[in-house]
């Protein structure tokens, strides 16, 4: 028996739900860690870059072959007779569990703040490292995210994640001005503004040129077929074109919004730019402690809420991989599915959980060649997953879309809804993007990122 597909009701519906991916742990957390890490604002600079000729394209393609495919990554390639891609999706699939594993684990850090903070906790920020080592409560935190998630995909695309990300998103938004604004009046905010906005080009190096192009397509959700999926339930009157455009947009926006908060507060504060993973959790505390207690509780406690609402729409995405998957290629039933997929994820979580000082194994879990430090375990699934996955996989979908699907039958899919589209400069500059810059830049980068990240071979020093 056939089942019907559910398809988005509305396409606020569908652009809620995409965005809702999209911004994430990986705007709010990732994205000014990396900036840091990179150097500010020539970071900020390569990413924006990235996002508008590398992940937009791609982001419209990846809608327009689950639109035309009606499947999950898997089946998608299959449904469209070409099977030898698949591999496409089975990566889909893999990197969605890898990058699940980790980011439930900081979803519950996340969601251990919000806690914290509202018991009044504000020296969580100086003791953020012991906070993490404390297995019981985070590993709680995270089990309950976790389970969180898994009961929203089990409920159904339309019912679970339309309704919750509607609702929240703007939210989160608001606060997030709110903040940014409150920062600038900060001491010494406009050292850190020109820390993320004036470039400094002597930083530019080629770490940070593959650090970027990981977080744009991290952030926007890119590289492995998640879209396929959400492209698979829209309508065919869905406009592609602008809908995406709206979902980068927002989505960088709101990634330079976290920046424009947080590196203020970090000068403010004396802290180190490149604090790594901990630079939001150790800066941020200290700010809600400034605006006295009650305004501070709530502010701040509100903050981390909205933001484990925002990874939530996040986990949901990335659960519905594994989940589509086995519900349409494997027939398992959709609860059963979901409740396979979760316990997996979590386990394959539980060595990024400990690998953050609790267990030393963990923490120093792999020293790559030529490498003087040794790599904790979530870093190293980051490298893998989110700085080598992501890219090939977009390599390999610009490739399969123009050379393989061909431009002439994915222009036909994308001018389903916007009727201008064909004669447009959008669709000349799409692509120019997808047959040209694509194929190239990422198929350097990853060559370069494999050499030079894992096996220590520099070729530019
Ligand atoms: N984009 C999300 C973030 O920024 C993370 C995410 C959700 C994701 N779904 C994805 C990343 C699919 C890659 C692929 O937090």
């Amino acid at each position: 028996m056939v089942q019907k597909r559910n398809k988005f009701s509305s396409r606020f519906g569908f652009i809620a739900a995409a965005a809702g991916s999209a911004v994430g742990l990986g705007n709010i957390w990732k994205f000014p860690f990396e900036v840091g890490k990179g150097g500010g604002a020539a970071f900020l600079i390569i990413y924006l870059f990235f996002c508008f000729v590398l992940c937009y394209p791609l982001l419209i393609t990846e809608i327009a072959i689950g639109r035309r495919s009606r499947k999950n990554p898997v089946g998608s390639f299959k449904a469209m007779k070409h099977p030898n891609w698949t591999f496409i999706g089975y990566l889909s699939v893999l990197c969605g569990v890898l990058i699940l594993s980790f980011y439930n684990v900081v979803a519950g850090w996340v969601f251990g703040y919000f806690v914290e903070i509202l018991l009044g906790n504000f020296d969580i920020g100086k003791n953020f490292e012991t906070f993490i080592t404390d297995i019981s409560e985070v590993g709680g935190y995270s089990l309950l995210f976790m389970v969180v998630t898994a009961f929203i995909v089990s409920k159904g695309i339309t019912n679970g994640i339309e309704r919750a990300s509607k609702i929240l998103m703007p939210v989160l938004v608001t606060i997030m001005l709110f903040l940014s604004i409150y920062a600038l009046t900060l001491d010494n905010a406009m050292e850190g503004v020109k820390f993320y906005l004036v470039p400094d080009i002597s930083k530019l190096n080629i770490e940070v040129i593959y650090r970027a192009l990981g977080q744009s397509f991290f952030s926007l959700s890119l590289g492995m077929g998640a879209l396929i999926t959400y492209g698979s339930y829209l309508k065919k009157q869905e406009d592609i074109i602008s809908s995406g455009a709206i979902v980068t947009l927002s989505d960088v926006g709101i990634a330079f919004l976290a920046g424009l908060m947080i590196f203020p507060i970090v000068f403010s504060q004396g802290l180190d730019t490149d604090g790594g993973t901990g630079l939001i959790f150790v800066s941020l505390p200290g700010v809600f402690e400034n605006m006295g207690p009650v305004l501070g509780i709530f502010i701040g406690a509100l903050f981390f809420l909205l933001l484990s609402f925002a990874a939530l729409t996040s986990t949901i995405s990335l659960m519905e991989l594994p989940v589509s998957y086995l519900v349409d290629q494997k027939k398992v039933r959709r609860e059963i599915a979901v409740w396979i997929s979760a316990g997996v994820i979590f386990l394959i979580g539980i060595p990024s959980l400990i690998g953050n000082g609790y267990s030393e194994f963990f923490t120093n879990f792999i020293t790559y060649f030529g490498a003087e430090k040794a790599t904790d375990f979530m870093t190293f699934i980051t490298d893998l997953a989110l700085n080598t996955f992501l890219p090939i996989g977009g390599f390999f979908i610009s490739i399969f879309a123009v050379y393989v699907w061909k431009r002439r039958k994915l222009f036909r899919e994308l001018s389903y809804g916007n009727e201008k589209f064909l004669k447009s400069w959008i669709a000349k500059y799409v692509g120019f993007c997808l047959q040209y810059i694509a194929p190239v830049v990422l198929g350097i980068v990853f060559v370069i990122t494999v050499l030079e990240v894992f096996f220590g071979v520099h070729l530019f020093k």
